[in-house]
Order: structure tokens, then sequence, then C-alpha cells
């Protein structure tokens, strides 16, 4: 069994942290959320995070508008809290390469997809449901996956597919596969903190 000191990276809802952190109040999750670092200072994920009593550090090329400086900081905060787990949760921003390498691949991601297809640049968000539906795609789902420096290209670690529908729209298959990221996400740490998956 092992726990995680877990930094969170988010940029809007914080809806997958949220599902993180329900796991780890419940205890079915025995990791401790250090802090979150967002790029949004007015992201839902602020508030979220706040509310369950973490630390938030914003961290943008506003706060830091030199790519070393904030790659330097955001190195700052994980020493300061012995981070040993990144969590991108719906983090808009590329992580520093240097950020990268100091975590010896204790980096994760969620993608709305059943990566390797529909990822890469430009699919995120509504336009990764828009490509599956206009493939004609039956089968959609959602991906955990380890972060390197070209993003969506990390060794898979779980995935959970979605049934696409006759009739969905992007947004309505959105809804369901974000469902279904609520579940992924803390399923993957939980099978981390059992050594059941090795990075
Ligand atoms: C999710 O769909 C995730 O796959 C993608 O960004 C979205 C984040 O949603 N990377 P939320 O902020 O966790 O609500």
């Amino acid at each position: 069994m092992k726990t995680f000191n877990i930094a969170f990276f988010a940029s809007h809802g914080g809806s997958n942290m949220q599902a993180i952190l329900d796991a780890i109040k419940d205890g079915r999750l025995k990791s401790n959320p250090a802090v979150l670092i967002t790029n949004n200072s007015k992201s839902g994920a602020c508030e979220k995070a706040a509310a369950f009593g973490l630390l938030v550090y914003h961290v943008s090329s506003v706060t830091h508008p030199d790519d070393n400086e904030r790659a330097k900081f955001i190195i700052e905060i994980l020493e300061k809290f012995k981070i040993d787990l990144i969590v991108l949760a719906g983090y808009m921003k590329k992580l520093p390469s240097e950020v990268i390498a100091r975590m010896n691949g204790r980096v994760l991601n969620i993608h709305p997809a059943l990566l390797p297809k529909f990822g890469g640049e430009g699919m995120y968000g509504i336009n990764v449901h828009k490509a599956v539906i206009e493939a004609g795609n039956k089968i959609s789902g959602a991906t955990v996956h380890l972060v390197e420096s070209e993003y969506d290209r990390g060794r898979i670690l779980l995935q959970k597919e979605v049934v696409v529908l006759a009739d969905d729209s992007p947004e309505t298959l959105a809804e369901r596969v974000l469902k279904a990221e609520h579940k992924l996400y803390p399923n993957v740490i939980e099978l981390l903190e059992k050594e059941e998956i090795i990075t």
C-alpha cells in the first residue's frame, strides 16, 4: 500500500479533482491532497479546492511571465509539499518539461476519449466529442495516461468505455464521458495505492 502527496493542476470546473477529493473524504483513497495549482484564479476548481481546505496557488503567465521562473516556482511548490503525484484534471496549459522530468513518471492526465484515437493537437473539450461523432464511432470513453513532454502520448494506465448513442450530440456525449471520468480517475489512484498499477 502506497500513499501519495498529490498536487492537482486544473483550469476549469474541477469536477475530476472533486471526484478524487470525494473518494479521499470517504476513506476509499488514502493519499493526501496537498495543493491545487491553477492558471485560472476564477476557476470552479479554486472554489472546490478551497472548500476542501486545499491550498491554492495561482501560477500563470500573468503571475510569472518568464517561462523559467514559472517552472521554478512550480518546482518550489512541489518540493515544499513533497509532492510525489501530479494529477492533471482539466489543466489547459503545458506542464514545463523540467517539472515532468523531476516527477519520475508520476504525472497523470485524463483525456475524454479512448486514446490513442482522438488525442493530440486541438483535441480538447467539445472538439473531442465532435470528432468522435463525426467519425461515426460507436464507442468512446475516457483514458487516464502518464504524461510525457508530448501531450496525450504517455503510457495508457486505464480506460473506461462509454457507448455513443445514435442521437448523441457532442454535448450529451461529453456529459456521459465526464461521468465515466469521475469513476475512472479515483479508480486509477486506488490501483496506484494498491500497487496494482506501477508507474
Ligand atoms: C475533462 O473532460 C477532462 O477529460 C479534460 O478536461 C475536462 C475537465 O473537466 N482533460 P473538469 O474540470 O474536471 O470538470
